[in-house]
């Protein structure tokens, strides 16, 4: 049986945790295979929330292996700080692997990262989460300063250290050499050992292991980060982050054949969200934007910073589903939208005379565009307990069959709240395509 990806199509944030979470019932593995601890997915279940940043969300679910694959990069302090905090909760991590292919955030790559990230991009900045994700990545492309985890258990890991402390000192002394001159190599070397014990209960060659699953057939579930307009080659650059979110990522992230991946399940909010800087054109720079981060209580999980919200844009969507070979669409937060007076989707960009439905490569021509937009009257009812297609009101049965239509793709699951319960199969009749609009 292929596996199941849950891509994120717009640009992260699109409630992909509690998909993760219901879908992991029908799975026996779950793999992380990207990014790190600028993620940050809220599982609801039996009342109690958790917040996880490398872990994939299926530790939730007793049974179930969880792998983080080589594609992640992961900081030790905050991965043993969420694996203390399963375990105080009574969830057991026996069943968690790591890839000692997974490239380790040390102390500099934050330091570079609040370095870089004051620097504008275009008069803007990127506002990264600052966890250091960027330069691990450069380091781990550049692989002369680059350490795996699997480095941290071997006899050369001390000399490793010390000699890249060095040449991180003269990079850095180049921004501040009050900076450079704090980094300690015996102090980080003292730090990371103690990791290493603790961590190395969880280190091993994934690959392997992995590709076993694959070919027994055993049911494999890929959990996105981010999300696709993140993407850093196909997304808004240089307002990404550094590695294929998209669906294009997913095999590399993983090490699994492209074919294991059979299903992709995009995941989109009934709005649009976006953290940080970059273009995005449905934005909402007024109370009604205000209106929606309130609602949907948009506060990010990772750096509690306010998220930009605006409304959904179909042609957005549209480019990463396509992109993402996504099959069908799960829409998050419902909810949200059906409290408001009005709501708006963008089914094309306006460029001066032209409407496209194309979504721009480049950023400055991604600013200029103009939003068509089609209104829809509110429905205005508290949704959060309907749990069948016939609960919900016709206007936003309307709604949600036409973003299905604009995107191209059927939705089949719809969430109103942030509870497992609080979720709907779509009818197959009803999801838009199958129904022929
Ligand atoms: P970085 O990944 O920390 O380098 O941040 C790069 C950009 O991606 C910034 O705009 C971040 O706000 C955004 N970003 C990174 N991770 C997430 C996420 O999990 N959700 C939403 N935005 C994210």
């Amino acid at each position: 049986m292929p596996g199941t990806c849950v891509i994120g199509l717009q640009w992260g944030d699109e409630a992909k945790g509690k998909l993760v979470d219901l879908l992991t019932a029908e799975h026996e593995i779950v793999v992380r295979y990207l990014g790190g601890a600028n993620a940050g997915h809220t599982v609801v279940t039996g009342g109690e929330q958790f917040k996880l940043h490398h872990i994939p969300s299926g530790i939730l679910n007793p049974g179930v292996d969880n792998v983080i694959g080589p594609g992640v990069v992961v900081n030790p302090a905050v991965i043993l700080q969420e694996i203390d905090g399963l375990e105080q909760r009574a969830i057991s991590v026996d069943r968690l692997k790591i890839s000692d292919r997974v490239h380790l955030v040390f102390p500099w790559h934050i330091t570079e990262d609040h370095l870089t990230n004051a620097r504008l991009v275009g008069g803007e900045n990127i506002g990264t989460t600052l966890r250091g994700i960027g330069p691990c990545y450069r380091d781990k492309v550049g692989r002369t300063t680059a350490i795996r985890l699997g480095d941290l258990f071997r006899s050369d890991f001390a000399e490793r250290v010390e000699r890249i402390v060095e040449i991180k000192r003269q990079q850095l002394s180049a921004f501040d050499p009050d900076i450079a001159g704090q980094l300690d190599a015996p102090a980080i070397i003292d730090e990371y050992r103690g990791y290493a014990r603790r961590l190395e209960p969880f280190a091993c060659d994934t690959t392997p292991w992995l590709l076993d699953a694959v070919e027994a057939d055993r049911a494999i579930l890929f959990e996105g980060a981010q999300g696709s307009l993140l993407d850093i080659d196909h997304g808004t650059f240089p307002f990404v982050t550094s590695t294929n979110s998209s669906g294009v990522g997913v095999a590399a992230g993983a090490g699994v054949p492209f074919k294991a991946v059979g299903r992709m399940i995009g995941v989109a909010k009934a709005y649009t969200t976006r953290v940080g800087g970059g273009p995005f054109p449905t934005e909402l720079e007024d109370a009604m934007g205000d209106r929606i981060r309130e609602l949907g209580n948009e506060y990010g999980t990772t750096t509690g910073r306010p998220r930009r919200c605006g409304w959904f844009d179909a042609v957005a969507v549209r480019y990463a589903a396509r992109l993402s070979g996504v099959d069908e669409i799960a829409l998050m937060m419902l909810d949200v939208v059906s409290r408001l007076p009005e709501v708006r989707v963008c089914t094309k960009y306006r460029i001066g005379e032209r409407e496209t439905g194309d979504f721009p490569s480049h950023v400055d021509d991604l600013r200029q565009v103009e939003p068509v937009w089609e209104s829809f009257a509110g429905w205005e009812t508290d949704i959060t307990g309907a749990r069948v297609w016939d609960d919900l009101p016709l206007a936003a049965q309307r709604y949600i069959q036409r973003i299905a239509e604009l995107v191209g793709r059927p939705v089949t699951r719809v969430s109103v709240g942030p509870d497992r319960v609080q979720t709907i199969d779509v009818p197959l009749e009803r999801t838009a395509l199958e129904a022929g609009g």
